[in-house]
Parts: structure tokens; sequence; C-alpha cells
């Protein structure tokens, strides 16, 4: 199933709540897809620092980097050739380019940019990181030599804010009011126009929020008018390119109910919206113990020679007190086999890959290779 999207996609998303995985599995995919021959950029979101020194992308730059050589020898990729790129997104700095594309006047640029206004758009409206994430995905995906590229989402991010941020920045930016002062009827925009009548909502809030807020949005306002049509043509780009058969969402959860029924929730409005999830990725998965038998574990207890000497009643202790722990991850295993297993069938047609619980954290390029390896098993 994987193999077959990194063979027929041109862009993978790897979306879900915030620790579940997303980078680990975006990483051990866009390796895995090296692996197999193709030109792969992994684009991560807030890495961990040390996955992100293994990919070679330790400081923040705006430029992909290809991974060192030694890096991809462990993680098995051919050596011809430099086929896994990687780049940390700075979501901050995706809007600047963005003016800075639309904007000539480098005074303007800096106005717009240090505007209290453009800042809350760009960084606390609902959906801003993930729509920066997007636009720097849509800026790199102009490079026509990547064969795939990997999406990392930021860490709050769920599939849906995911979808809906072109849409909803497009809507901040395009906001009646503002399309009001950019096309007033009848004579053109200015700061004495915005204190006149149709000022008269902004006057009554800034009563409460205070007059520079009026000022800093006229400013805004004036300047705006400028990007307005590029920050709107690009938001429709990069709805196109999100929603494009060429792109699919994997969503990676972890295997407990709760998370099932919000991973369940959003395949359903994703494929009411048009964009079907291409796979369930469950992360951190409870290997099964493979022996919680006390004269079983006693027997290989002695085989590992580790009490030799010890009294045969410490070997039935310790045997006991194994197979009590081994007989709770048990447990904890049926659990989270329920769980899929139910995920699987209320969304019959999407693959449940499942990814195992590792010894410690998934931040080395051994490990990383383990996760793509079940990854492409699953
Ligand atoms: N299968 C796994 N087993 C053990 N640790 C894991 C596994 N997957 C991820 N981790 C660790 O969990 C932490 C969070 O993973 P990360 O990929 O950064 O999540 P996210 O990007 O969704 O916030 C990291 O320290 C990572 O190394
Ligand atoms: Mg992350």
């Amino acid at each position: 199933m994987i193999r077959a999207l990194i063979a027929d996609k041109r862009i993978l998303v790897c979306a879900g709540p915030g620790g579940v995985g997303k980078t680990t599995t975006a990483a051990a995919l866009a390796a895995l897809a090296a692996r197999s021959g193709k030109k792969t950029l992994v684009c991560t979101i807030d890495p961990a620092p040390r996955l992100a020194d293994a990919l070679g992308v330790g400081g923040l730059g705006p430029e992909p980097r290809s991974v060192p050589p030694a890096a991809c020898r462990l993680l098995g990729i051919p050596e011809a050739g430099e086929r896994l790129w990687a780049v940390r997104l700075d979501t901050a700095r995706a809007f600047a380019r963005l003016v800075e594309q639309q904007v000539q006047d480098p005074a303007m640029r800096r106005r717009i940019t240090e505007n209290v206004i453009y800042r809350q758009i760009t960084t606390s409206l609902t959906g801003s990181q993930e729509y920066a994430a997007t636009l720097a995905l849509y800026e790199l995906a102009q490079d026509e030599s990547y064969d795939l590229i990997v999406l990392d989402t930021p860490p709050t991010a769920n599939a849906l804010d995911f979808l809906d941020a072109p849409k909803r920045i497009a809507a901040a930016v395009a906001s009646p009011a503002i399309k009001w002062f950019a096309r007033p009827p009848g004579g053109g925009l200015s700061f004495q126009r915005l204190r006149m009548g149709g000022a008269l909502v902004l006057r009554r809030v800034g009563k409460l929020v205070g007059s520079t807020f009026i000022e800093d949005l006229a400013a805004f306002l004036v300047d705006f008018q400028d990007v307005l049509g590029g920050f709107l043509a690009r938001a429709e780009s990069v709805d196109a390119l999100l929603r494009s058969p060429q792109t699919a969402f994997l969503l990676v959860l972890a295997p407990v109910t709760a998370a099932v029924d919000e991973a369940l929730y959003f395949h359903g409005r994703l494929q009411a919206a048009g964009v079907p999830v291409a796979g369930f990725v469950a992360n951190r998965v409870q290997p099964v113990p493979g022996l919680t038998d006390p004269a079983a574990l006693a027997d290989a207890i002695r085989a590992t020679g580790a009490l030799n000497g010890q009294p045969e009643a410490a070997v039935g202790r310790a045997a006991a007190r194994l197979g009590a722990l081994g007989r709770t991850f048990q447990a904890i295993a049926a659990g989270e086999r329920r769980a899929l297993e139910r995920l699987a069938a209320r969304a019959p047609g999407t693959p449940v890959i499942r990814i195992p619980l590792l010894d410690h954290d998934a931040d080395n390029l051994a490990e990383l290779r383990v996760v793509g390896d079940s990854l492409a098993a699953g």
C-alpha cells in the first residue's frame, strides 16, 4: 500500500495530532521512497534535535539539503545520486516570502510585515501555521526535480485545519471589510476615508481595543491592497495542490480508542470534502509479548544463564513476575488490537499500517529504518 503511494503520488502529507509521530513517519517514509530510487524531499517541522542532526538539517535554513552520504548508507539508500533531501520548514518565513514576491518596494514590504494586523493573520489566526506549511510546500513543489515530497505537519495540526487553511486565510484577507476598503465605490482608499462613516464600526472597535489598532488596521489595509490579489491567487493554487490526485493524506494516530474515534471523524470529514485518506498509520503499537507462561519463562531464563548459581526458587520468582508483566502487556496489546480492528471495520477500504513501539525514541537513523520497514510491510 505504502509502496503504491510512493510509486503513484507526488506529495504525501502526514497529518495527525501533536506528538503522535508525524515527523518520524514523514522522515521514515521519505527514506523508504529514496531507497526505492525516488528523488525525495522531506519537509520537516520542528524535528527532534537528534533527528534533525541525523538528517543534516540541524540548523534552520530555507533551502533543502541532501542528506549526508553516511546517513544514507545507514538508511539503506543507494549512494549513486543524491536521492534523499531534507528541509526544515520555517513557517514564519513562508508568509514573508509571499510578501517579498508580491511587493517590490522594500519600504512597503517592511511596513506590511511589521504591521500588527499582518502578524495576527500570519501567526495567530487558526490555520495560519498549517497554511504557512502548505505555502512552503507549494514553492518546493515547483521544483520538478523531486519525484516525491513528503510533508510533515505542524504540532497542533489536524488534517482538516490543513485543508481548510487556504480558504480560511483567503477569507480573512478578503473579508468584506477588507474588500470594502480595497475597492471603495468611487474614490481611492485613504486614511481619511477609513476615519469617515465607513469606519464607524472600526471606531467603535477602536474604543474597545485602543486607537493604535485603527491606525494599524488602516495602514495594513492600504498597503495590503497590493498583495491581496496575490494572496488569494496563491491560496487557490495551494488549495488545488492539496486536493489534486497527485497528493495523498496519511493520518497518523495512537492505537487507542479516543484516537481511533478522532481519526474516524477526520476520515469522514475528509471523504466528504472529496479528499479521501489514503491510509492510517497507527504508531507506537505495543508488541505482543512472546512468553507469558511461567514454566516457559523459567526455561527461557535458565537458557540465558542470567541466574546461574542462584537457587531454583529465584528462577521461579523471576518467571512468575515476568509472566505477570507479560500478561499486563498482553492485555494492552489486545486492547490496541481491538481499537485498530474497529478502525479498519469502520473505514473499510482505508488500510491501517502499524508501527511498533520502539525501545526508545525513534530519533536515530537505525530506528528510522525500522519504522520505514514497518511502513513498507503494512
Ligand atoms: N514508534 C515509535 N517508538 C518509539 N518512539 C517513537 C515512535 N515514533 C515516534 N517516537 C518518538 O516520539 C516522539 C514524538 O515523535 P514525533 O515524530 O516528533 O511526533 P510529532 O511530529 O507527531 O509531534 C519523538 O521523540 C520520537 O522519536
Ligand atoms: Mg513533529
